[in-house]
């Protein structure tokens, strides 16, 4: 443990809030209490803060992070603070918790496992500066200077840094009571990364009039019916609430206005919204008041009393505040089994506590539902109890069927995230002044609810946000989950994954990415996602009129064609880099005809990426294949995923290709891509007439852009291989798996290959998708790809899985929507973290959000319907409405007869695969996309 010496002294002044609860409205602590560091133990005696020789609370602060960490059963903070820590870059990752050492514990513990060293706690405001942002003008970076960092398996560090570390994401105790909160916030303003809640919005989100108009207008949940007094002047709500169950009534003088208070309130208790009910509650509310439990009940007859409340409430009145007259909504009374005993039942009370994180793609996310019982007579208390589970406290009352607590389980995620949505949405409207910055945003959301019974059917009421408090309780209740052999909860991985994916995002903006290929308008997402990422984009087209050229921040026309100079080319690629004075933090591609190409760059920049050698034995197909032949190292060896093939560059080679490879076989183009001129053979002259046709009509690049003609047509003749068909595609670092995603394909159109339909997640068992997974690991590894996103092509037939073909770069077609639809993650920027070299924090238990399921359109079997029966407009229709995925692959149809790729992919999602197929299969017939020569509903019902 460190001497005092080596915490700093407090050298800021101490913001505190406004307006400090007095202890006896403390001691008078009602429904939103909160008793502050109700984690901790007892301090020992004299060692409190406000102690003089920690006049920060530094010192108090660690001995409290000891503390917890011995609870954990963890070792000490390490004290390294004397060997200061150098060479902190660009690339380093920095997320930095500012304040309580508690209540982000189990999320640094995770940090610390995922990405060592990145998770640091700032305890001390001496501990972090605040300097000018050199990226944004007017914000500010925060440069750490000491924190306690987290790494592997629990053990932590203090450590100094030298030059200070800047941080990538900064989140901490905002609450305004927290003793924290005040530097904290102060530290967290008007920062230049992204920045999860500041004070601003934890003062709104503590706000129980906002919040409660947001919850009730936006996320449309039912609230408790709510009569709020305000100053005529207030601005951050509307003139009036068109909302059902709260009223607002704007006071021009709050104290001369008491004939209107005493019509309103008798109005509102007269109400049909207050008919359920029999109990009001009047209380001041507003950030301040929030925690000081400070209110009045009252039974709803007693209107004059009543008024009286509110009108001595409203003497105080400021701007900020509101006072609220609210139905004390009861928990819902189920009839419960006769008593076994004749003593007593009490009347209890039961409020749901719900925690949600900004997930991938900033979507909400339940994390986690911890319940509070207490006597009904006055509301339940944030950490008043020990929480306990939902199952168990809906069994409890008396809803005795399993699936109604399921039912009930689905409804509550649903209404939480709904909320959290509502929160965000109001949230992005503000100002950057109003949210504390304009990269601060809440990321971490309480939400909590009564069970209330609303016209005899239970009913979720929304009761009220919180910043802080829902995390401690369930923090709390993730603790004691442990100690009696509950497996670890989400919660920890979840918060964890959300704040370093947000600093991964701050790590890329401002990168300068070289990119070889600019794909067509099946690319056209990176355009938008690159200016989303903040990605300086410097672009090497073969296409000088290329539509990308004006979205990038260079335009280096070079026409890289004939892949067979791509040695050349690199060259060349090389010298333009540098005679434009470029220096690329990365480089890449995602175009099938440019690994190559781009691998040399890399290697020429000396950037991570694949070596040349290994993208070229996987860009060609029988070279893939027999390389994975030799290796036989390993259980199973990759040499088992490997398939018997034969290369053919001439008629001649076909017989010594027939007397090797089993027929039926499959004959295709060595470099091809998008399935294009492959086919089943069943013997040797099919084969011959193929190729004869194919090197006839395919000569060169000219002839069928983007199927890797720029290598010639040589061609291959493999077996042919069994089995339902799955893409893998895979993040891989260092040769180190980091993501990995499944998905099935329907039959193809034999004898060519055209894909006809496809799904997500896999219809599979986890048990297959991990050989698949395994399989397609081995194979890239075994041919040296081992840095990078690859999409690996495999058959799972009774042998278990075959390799089709290995493409060294990010999944095609849809395959990038869908995933971030179904699972969050974009490939895309896991492919730019590799290049940059950062490893890419994704989810380490992938949970999919709904299901998709696609059919792909053909020019030649929908143009017609699409174009002129006006199927492309309703598509579009629909797509606006959020009822269909659209992913372009061409602008018109591409190739013709045999040589034909598909046009489009048309995707349903839906709870479940049945549900996504079924609105899939009607959408077809409707616009006539199915026929009997394109059976759709034939192609769906692989995806069982
Ligand atoms: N050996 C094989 N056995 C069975 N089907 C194959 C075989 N090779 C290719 N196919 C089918 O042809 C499709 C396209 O072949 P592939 O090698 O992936 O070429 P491309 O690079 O054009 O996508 C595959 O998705 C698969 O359906
Ligand atoms: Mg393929």
């Amino acid at each position: 443990m460190p001497a005092r010496s080596l915490l700093p002294q407090l050298s800021m002044a101490q913001p505190s809030p406004e307006r400090v609860p007095s202890p006896a409205e403390q001691e008078w602590a009602g429904p939103e209490a909160l008793c502050p560091g109700w984690l901790e133990d007892e301090a020992p005696d004299g060692d409190v803060p406000g102690d003089s020789g920690d006049p920060d609370g530094a010192t108090h602060a660690f001995e409290r992070l000891q503390s917890a960490l011995c609870q954990e059963g963890l070792p000490p903070t390490l004290d390294c603070s004397a060997e200061p820590r150098t060479g902190f870059g660009p690339l380093d990752m920095t997320v930095c918790i500012l304040g309580s050492p508690t209540a982000f514990l189990p999320v640094l513990l995770e940090g610390g496992t995922r990405c060592p060293g990145a998770m640091v706690l700032c305890l001390s405001p001496t501990w972090a500066s605040r300097v000018p942002s050199e990226s944004c003008p007017g914000a500010w970076s925060l440069l750490l200077s000491q924190g306690v960092s987290f790494k592997v398996g629990g053990h932590s560090a203090l450590e100094t840094f030298v030059p200070p570390r800047r941080a990538n994401y900064v989140t901490g105790t905002f609450a305004p009571w927290d003793p924290e909160g005040g530097w904290a916030a102060e530290l967290a303003r008007d920062l230049d990364c992204p920045t999860g809640g500041s004070a601003p919005l934890a003062r709104r989100l503590e706000d129980l009039l906002v919040t409660r108009w947001v919850l009730a207008a936006r996320a449309k949940l039912p609230v408790p019916p709510t009569l709020a007094f305000v100053l005529e002047a207030r601005g951050d709500l509307p003139a009036e609430l068109e909302v059902p169950g709260v009223r607002l009534v704007r006071l021009q003088d709050p104290q001369g206005q008491d004939s209107l208070v005493r019509e309103e309130v008798g109005a509102f208790l007269g109400g049909t919204a207050m008919e359920p009910y029999s109990q009001v509650m009047v209380r001041p509310a507003g950030w301040r008041w929030r925690g000081t439990g400070t209110h009045s009940t009252h039974r709803k007859e007693e209107g004059a009393a009543v008024a009286q409340a509110v009108c001595a409430r409203l003497r105080g009145l400021m701007e900020e505040d509101s006072v609220l007259l609210e139905a004390m909504v009861p928990t819902a009374r189920l009839p419960l089994p006769p008593p076994r005993s004749p003593a007593p039942r009490l009347p209890v009370a039961l409020r749901i506590c719900t925690l949600l994180c900004r997930s991938w793609g900033d979507r909400p996310q339940l994390c986690q539902v911890a319940c509070a019982v207490g006597r009904a007579e006055s509301p339940v208390r944030h950490g008043a109890a020990l929480p306990q589970g939902l199952d168990s406290s809906l069994q409890q009352w008396g809803v005795v069927a399993p699936s109604q607590r399921q039912a009930l389980a689905t409804r509550l995620r649903k209404a939480t995230e709904a909320a959290m949505a509502a929160l965000l949405a109001a949230e992005a409207e503000l100002s950057p002044q109003q949210r504390g910055g304009t990269r601060a945003r809440t990321d971490i959301l309480g939400v909590d609810f009564l069970l209330a019974c609303v016209d005899d059917a239970l009913e979720l009421v929304a009761l009220a946000t919180n910043s802080q408090r829902c995390l401690e309780t369930c923090v709390l209740a993730e603790a004691m989950g442990r100690a009696v052999g509950e497996p670890a909860g989400d919660l920890p991985r979840l918060l964890a994954e959300a704040m370093l994916h947000r600093a991964q995002c701050h790590l890329v903006e401002g990168k300068d990415i070289l990119l070889i290929g600019a794909g067509g308008v099946s690319k056209s997402f990176v355009w938008e996602a690159a200016r989303e990422y903040g990605l300086k984009i410097h672009l090497v087209e073969s296409d000088p009129e290329h539509f990308a050229a004006g979205l990038v921040q260079t335009f280096l026309p070079y026409d890289s064609r004939e892949h067979r100079r791509d040695e050349e080319h690199a060259e060349r690629v090389l010298e333009l880099v540098r005679s434009r004075g470029l220096r690329p933090h990365a480089c890449l591609s995602y175009w099938d005809d440019c690994v190559v190409l781009a691998a040399l760059v890399c290697q020429g920049l000396g950037l991570r990426g694949c070596s040349p050698a290994a993208v070229r034995v996987a860009k060609q197909k029988s070279r893939t294949h027999q390389h994975l032949q030799r290796c036989r190292r390993g259980r199973p060896p990759p040499a088992a995923f490997a398939v018997p093939c034969r290369r053919l560059q001439s008629h001649g080679d076909v017989e010594r290709a027939a007397g090797a490879v089993p027929f039926p076989a499959v004959a295709k183009l060595e470099f091809g891509a998008g399935g294009v001129g492959v086919r089943l053979v069943e013997d040797a002259g099919q084969c011959h007439a193929h190729a004869a046709r194919l090197w006839r009509d395919l000569r060169d690049d000219a002839d069928h852009p983007g199927i890797g003609l720029g290598w010639g047509n040589a061609m291959l003749l493999m077996e042919y291989v069994p089995g339902t068909e799955h893409d893998v595609d895979l993040v891989v670092f260092d040769g180190r798996l980091v993501g990995a995603w499944v998905s099935d394909n329907g039959p193809t159109r034999v004898p060519a290959f055209l894909e006809t339909a496809a799904c997500l997640p896999s219809c599979l068992p986890a048990d297959r998708q991990a050989q698949l997974v395994r399989a397609a690991l081995q194979c890239c590894r075994a041919c040296g790809l081992r840095d990078g996103v690859f999409n690996v092509e495999l058959k799972l037939g009774p042998g278990g899985p075959r390799l089709l073909e290995i493409n060294p770069r990010m999944g095609g077609f849809y395959l990038r929507d869908w995933i971030r639809e179904v699972y969050g993650p974009d490939l895309l920027l896991a492919a730019v973290l590799v290049a940059l070299g950062v490893p890419p924090v994704l989810p380490a238990r992938p949970a999919p959000r709904a299901h998709l399921a696609g059919v792909m359109c053909l020019g030649s079997e929908h143009g017609a319907a699409l174009a002129g029966g006006g199927g492309m407009e309703a598509l579009r229709e629909l797509q606006g409405r959020g009822l269909v995925r659209l992913n372009r692959l061409f602008e018109e149809v591409a190739g013709d007869g045999e040589y034909e790729e598909p046009l489009l992919s048309v995707a349903c999602d839906g709870a479940t695969r049945a549900e996504a197929c079924v609105r899939l299969l009607g959408l077809c017939q409707a616009l006539g996309i199915d026929s009997p020569r394109y059976p759709v509903e034939h192609f769906l019902s692989h995806f069982k």
